[in-house]
């Protein structure tokens, strides 16, 4: 039985390494032109092969990243369990990337760049954190995790999500009655929501329309979860301050597209948090030793909930 890492070979070296150290019993292979498609027990992928059942001992496919809306389930047969990743390098490096963007937002970086570009020496009113509200839509992983990296800033956190949470020292909202409150309350939002068929479209006008006056967006869901013309239009019309994205549809997004250079806008290329080896060997060993014990995998998706 054997493990296919079905991704590049760069990150596939570390993988290897790590495999040959804590489970010598599971070869892990990168080609599996060689082998008989019953050896597959596991596959860590980003995308779901379109002839997946004919891996009919497969058990658990690993998604290579955070986000787990790119396997289409028709693919994906029921008694196969779908993990996303949970690893330590993801969520740090979306702590540090939230974190760069709520404290660009509250600090008016992009205009001082903008500034500076035309040589204007000129302080801007700025707001202390008490009065910047934060609010985060989703309380996944890494919505948490964030949410404890922005707590010593000061800043009144607020979170919402689809079921009911609580968080310590954090307003928790819920359910579709909860969004409201939530984004009236909100002077930057930040999106941290996986892409489901509720939360497509979900960034569009009426939601920027009950945000406050002067708020802003720090994007690291999904690209089709925000309507661009939207947030131009909230933008120009000045309802909204600023938006920090790092997600797009499509991607790479196509030069002619309004948000490259508008003067309020902060455009990243999905570089927000990205998979990292040493520490994702490490999740995923972790995972098949529990899935050997009999434990759900750490990340174990609910395919009806598709999170
Ligand atoms: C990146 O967006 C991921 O899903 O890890």
């Amino acid at each position: 039985m054997v493990f296919w890492f079905n991704s590049d070979r760069e990150r596939g070296r570390v993988f290897a390494e790590a495999f040959a150290r804590e489970l010598p019993d599971l070869p892990l292979v990168m080609d599996i032109s060689e082998h008989d498609p019953d050896e597959i027990l596991y596959i860590l992928t980003w995308t779901a092969p379109a002839d997946l059942h004919r891996f009919r001992n497969l058990k658990v496919v690993f998604s290579i990243g955070a986000g787990v809306d790119q396997f289409k389930s028709e693919f994906l047969p029921r008694e196969v369990m779908l993990v996303r990743m949970v690893e330590d390098g993801i969520i740090r490096m979306m702590q540090e990337y939230v974190t760069l963007a709520v404290l660009a937002l509250h600090r008016k970086l992009k205009a001082y760049v903008g500034q500076q570009a035309d040589a204007v020496w000129l302080s801007l009113p700025v707001r202390q954190a008490a009065q910047q509200r934060v609010g985060i839509l989703g309380l996944g992983t890494l919505a948490g995790a964030v949410i404890e990296r922005l707590k010593p800033f000061g800043f009144p956190l607020a979170a919402w999500s689809r079921s009911e949470r609580q968080v310590k020292g954090v307003d928790c909202y819920h359910g579709p009655d909860g969004l409201t409150p939530f984004l009236a309350r909100t002077d930057i939002l930040v999106c941290l929501l996986p892409l489901t068929q509720e939360t497509e479209g979900l960034l569009d006008a009426g939601l920027f329309e009950t945000l406050p006056a002067g708020a802003a967006l720090v994007h690291v869901g999904r690209g089709a979860q925000l309507d661009h013309d939207a947030l131009i239009a909230a933008l120009d019309a000045g309802h909204l301050s600023g938006a920090i994205i790092d997600v797009t549809e499509p991607e790479p997004l196509p030069p002619e597209r309004g948000f490259w250079r508008h003067p309020k806008i902060i455009l990243t290329p999905h570089i927000a948090s990205v998979t990292q080896p040493e520490t994702a060997a490490r999740a995923v060993i972790d995972n098949i030793k529990r899935h050997r014990d009999g434990l759900d995998p750490i990340g174990l998706v609910d395919r009806e909930r598709g999170y």
